[in-house]
């Protein structure tokens, strides 16, 4: 199986990544109400990685997470790719608290994994949303909202957002791009905040860039805060910074 290459700076992410499982895990099993801790991949990968620096093999976010001590008590690896979900079908086989599932994660999420997280099942889960770019879509980050169980750590795709659709003529971004951009945002709000019109000299109108991908960034955090319900003297949904 073909391995990704990782820079330093996905290194840090695996590393924030297992401190934050291991503090979760090391609080949650403290707690007596509690029915289970549950840690859930939804682009898990291959399970390692080379490492752009130093050439040598690195686990992956789910392997740490299997090695967290104490351990979840269940554990869910989604990967669209049929070969990185049989790594963890593999693991799956040994272990009873390991589910393994291939597909796309948007769907698995919300139809099989989440309905088993309401707020009534006692239960709370820790979500990895670490997508490549533009696959992970707002209904589903809204479905884990609502759960109000569920903390999520979303990568947030930078690369995809500032090679598709961060032109400084709007009508560069093809239409593909556009639609991949409406389902991660959840509307189509983002161009209102990124470009404003402007009349040409002959008579048409185009549409040019005004902010960045930070003041993008910056949005996204509010509307997780607004999902999260944060503003409703429920527990924060959002934690995180730009
Ligand atoms: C950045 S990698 C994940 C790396 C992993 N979290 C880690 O740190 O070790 C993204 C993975 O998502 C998978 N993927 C892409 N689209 C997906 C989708 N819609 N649902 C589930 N997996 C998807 C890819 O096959 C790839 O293995």
């Amino acid at each position: 199986m073909k391995l990704d290459q990782i820079g330093f700076w996905s290194e840090i992410k695996l590393e924030i990544i297992k401190k934050y499982a291991k503090a979760y895990t090391s609080i949650m099993s403290k707690q007596s109400w509690c029915k289970g801790y549950v840690y859930i991949d939804a682009f898990a990968g291959a399970g390692k990685h080379i490492s752009r620096k130093t050439g040598e093999l690195v686990p992956g976010s789910p392997l740490n997470a299997l090695n967290v001590t104490p351990p979840f008590t269940e554990y869910h690896f989604i990967d669209l790719d049929e070969e990185r979900a049989e790594v963890f079908n593999e693991i799956a086989g040994e272990n009873q608290s390991v589910h393994s599932y291939h597909g796309n994660c948007n769907e698995i999420l919300v139809k099989e994994i989440f309905p088993a997280l309401n707020y009534d099942s006692f239960k709370r889960a820790l979500c990895i949303l670490d997508p490549y770019g533009l696959q992970l879509n707002w209904g589903t980050i809204k479905a884990a909202a609502e759960l109000k169980t569920t903390d999520i750590f979303i990568n947030f795709p930078i690369m995809d957002i500032n090679r598709n659709i961060l032109f400084e003529d709007f009508a560069k971004a093809e239409s593909e791009d556009i639609e991949r951009m409406n389902a991660f945002w959840g509307d189509e709000s983002w161009k209102q905040l990124l470009y404003k019109e402007q009349a040409t000299l002959f008579g048409d109108t185009h549409h040019i860039k005004i902010e960045d991908y930070q003041t993008l960034a910056k949005e996204f955090c509010k509307r997780l805060k607004q999902i999260g319900g944060e503003n409703e003297g429920q527990r924060p949904f959002y934690r995180g910074r730009f």
